[in-house]
């Protein structure tokens, strides 16, 4: 009998040959990386002292460069252990955990049927991309223009419309011969008892082409035109060849770009895959407008061994990506993870290409966190933790999350690590607490995300420093605040708003020493008139022994972003960034400064009342730093909540 290519592909693709063929040969310790699925041995196929056998689990193939034999699983299990076919198929599927095929005449026509029905797709796919070129695609074409898609874009990734007609496209695959059933069958149309006349499912749409891991056609998406539609995008209904949870969009080119290196990225549109993969990004997949499901997630660690998963920076960005780290937690392993992403709030990587260039997803991707952070971060968050059975009922809380690991030795190293963060969290509270006469603004090291207070009376009360801490924007470093940066920044490479913002400028309350140097240098300029001129401030600041500080805070406003601090903004955008960030700064000193009073209010007189304005001024303070930190990029690096 045949096998379908599909049930092939299918459990090839669900078993990773190394498992094959590790039963047969023991891998080279040495030249072996098995987390990137690379794996060496000596050949087994003829005898030899040194490894040069080589077998790739993202390719799925097996290749010695002593004797040149090559070949997938089951080219392996049929020449070195000689079974037959359907024997190597049976045991690749058994150890897939796939039932066979059933071998039977039904099957078969329905194979033959999946086969007409890709050949239907096609026939849309093409008529689809015809309406596009035709008279009645000019809107759609001015559209795609407007988006920033070029025409060899627009054909790589076969994009269409389908015109607003109600059987354009029915009539067209009837005059081929195609048969009602198989227009149906393929959800190119509505249909159904309550329907007495069948109706083209796309109209008035941009199509997206939708293809399975071979390239063919299965589905399609469709971006309405019309701004009132009553769905922006409408997928193609679950069909015999469609089942829209188990399938990524651009899965066979991304799968194809990765063969060059680097990890698979997630991202939840179809125009963000088509923008990145125009700015260079080909690695680039994407659900169809759900979730990411449990079968698309294998799929991506099909791929790669840690996907890169891109959700938006606001607070349904963040859900999002919680879930997904719910999802992956049981089935991590070794060279079996996920990171997350966090994009700026109210973009998406289509906008932030197109608006800042692919530097920009670089450094978000630059700045994406293991599955581990995110998960503390979760817990922490906005927690206090300030009598024991509070920390007993984090440390609880956390041994539960790590317990839903079912591969033994990761669920270990995630106890412990979680363990460790706890110690280190409560620990440095109390160090905090014996040394804080020697606390000077500025010169903490970050060793925990938990800012500290100590509370009369012997008990500690935590708070994290929420978002701020493990936000998935990256933090500073050694402590610089973005914020504090950005007004700095702001300042020496517009000199203009130096002038404009004098009492702020004189007076600007800082709590990094060395941003504090940058801003004495200023005032130095200021004093010998040279304030008006960049390359005078920056000279100042060099004669101060200031350079590598000014480097290191340039750095960090690129890292977060924050152009329009930088040299080459207009002074119109500097001046909005500075005025936004003087404006955060002097609320959260503010806050910092009623934060220091509540403290000593408490210590003077440990009542509830004190306390509940200490934990209300925290919540505040935290406030803003959160949103800080998430929202606006100018997270706190590495202060904690004490400080401000
Ligand atoms: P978005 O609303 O973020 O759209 O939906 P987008 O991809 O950025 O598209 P543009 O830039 O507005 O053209 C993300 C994904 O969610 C699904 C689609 O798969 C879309 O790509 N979606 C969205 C739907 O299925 N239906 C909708 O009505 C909206
Ligand atoms: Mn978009």
């Amino acid at each position: 009998m045949r096998f379908p290519p599909a049930f092939l592909d299918e459990i090839r693709d669900r078993v990773p040959i190394s498992s094959v063929i590790g039963q047969r040969v023991a891998w080279d310790r040495k030249k072996t990386n098995a987390s990137r699925g690379d794996y060496w041995a000596c050949c087994p196929f003829h005898g030899e002292k040194s490894p040069s056998f080589h077998c790739e689990d993202k390719k799925g193939r097996y290749h010695c460069f002593g004797c040149s034999v090559s070949g997938d699983h089951f080219k392996f299990l049929t020449e070195l252990e000689g079974l037959s076919f359907p024997e190597a198929v049976e045991k690749i599927a058994d150890m897939a955990g796939v039932p066979m095929p059933v071998r039977d005449a039904q099957e078969e026509r329905r194979e033959k049927e999946r086969a007409s029905l890709t050949d239907v797709m096609e026939m849309a796919t093409v008529f689809f991309q015809e309406r596009l070129q035709g008279p009645e695609g000019a809107k759609a074409r001015a559209y795609l223009r407007d988006r920033g898609l070029t025409p060899a874009t627009q054909q790589s990734f076969r994009l269409g419309f389908a015109p607003d007609s109600r059987n354009a496209l029915k009539e067209h695959l009837a005059a081929k011969g195609v048969p009602k059933a198989d227009i149906e069958a393929c959800g190119l149309v509505r249909h159904g008892d309550d329907i007495p006349v069948s109706y083209d499912w796309f109209r008035d749409r941009i199509m997206f082409p939708i293809p399975d891991s071979r390239g063919k056609i299965i589905a399609f998406g469709g971006r309405a035109l019309a701004p009132d539609a009553l769905a922006k995008y409408m997928n193609s209904p679950d069909t015999e060849l469609f089942h829209k949870s188990n399938v990524l969009y651009n899965f066979a080119r991304a799968r194809k770009a990765l063969a060059k290196g680097g990890t698979v990225i997630a991202v939840e549109g179809y125009m963000d895959v088509i923008a990145l993969a125009q700015a260079g990004f080909e690695n680039v997949v994407a659900p169809l407008g759900t979730a990411l499901t449990e079968n698309q997630l294998e799929l991506l660690w099909r791929m790669a061994p840690e996907p890169m998963l891109c959700f938006d920076g606001d607070k349904a960005g963040l859900k999002a990506a919680w879930r997904a780290a719910d999802m992956a937690l049981p089935s991590v392993q070794a060279g079996r993870s996920a990171r997350f992403a966090l994009l700026p709030e109210g973009k998406d990587p289509d906008d932030l290409v197109k608006a800042e260039g692919p530097d920009a997803f670089r450094a978000v991707l630059a700045d994406a966190r293991p599955l581990v952070d995110l998960l503390w971060m979760r817990e922490t968050a906005g927690g206090v933790f300030d009598t024991p059975e509070r920390r007993a009922e984090l440390g609880q809380t956390l041994r539960e999350l790590s317990s839903r690991i079912r591969d033994e030795s990761t669920r270990y190293h995630y106890q412990q690590e979680m363990r460790e963060r706890v110690q280190s969290f409560f620990g440095s509270q109390r160090n905090a607490r014996q040394g804080r006469q020697d606390w000077k603004p500025g010169q903490g090291k970050a060793t925990a995300p938990g800012g500290q207070f100590a509370k009369p009376g012997g008990g500690r009360m935590a708070i994290t420093e929420s978002l701020g801490q493990s936000a998935l924007v990256k933090r500073g470093s050694e402590g610089m605040s973005v914020r504090e940066a950005t007004i700095i920044v702001a300042l020496i490479n517009h000199p203009a708003l130096i002038d404009e913002n004098f009492a702020h400028v004189e007076f600007l309350d800082l709590a990094n020493s060395d941003l504090t140097r940058l801003h004495a240098a200023i005032l130095d300029a200021m004093a010998h008139d040279m304030a008006n001129d960049r390359h005078a401030v920056v000279a100042t600041i060099e004669r101060a022994g200031c350079a590598e500080i000014w480097e290191r805070a340039v750095g960090l406003i690129k890292r977060a972003r924050q152009w329009p601090a930088l040299e080459t903004a207009a002074l119109e955008d500097a001046r909005d960034a500075l005025n936004q960030a003087l404006h955060l700064q002097r609320s959260a000193r503010t806050l910092h400064k009623e934060l220091k009073q509540a403290e000593a209010a408490l210590e003077a007189d440990p009542s509830d009342e004190n306390f509940r304005h200490l934990i209300e001024i925290q919540a505040q303070f935290q406030d803003v730093q959160a949103t800080e930190a998430l929202i606006e990029g100018f997270g706190v690096s590495s202060g904690r909540a004490g400080r401000a």
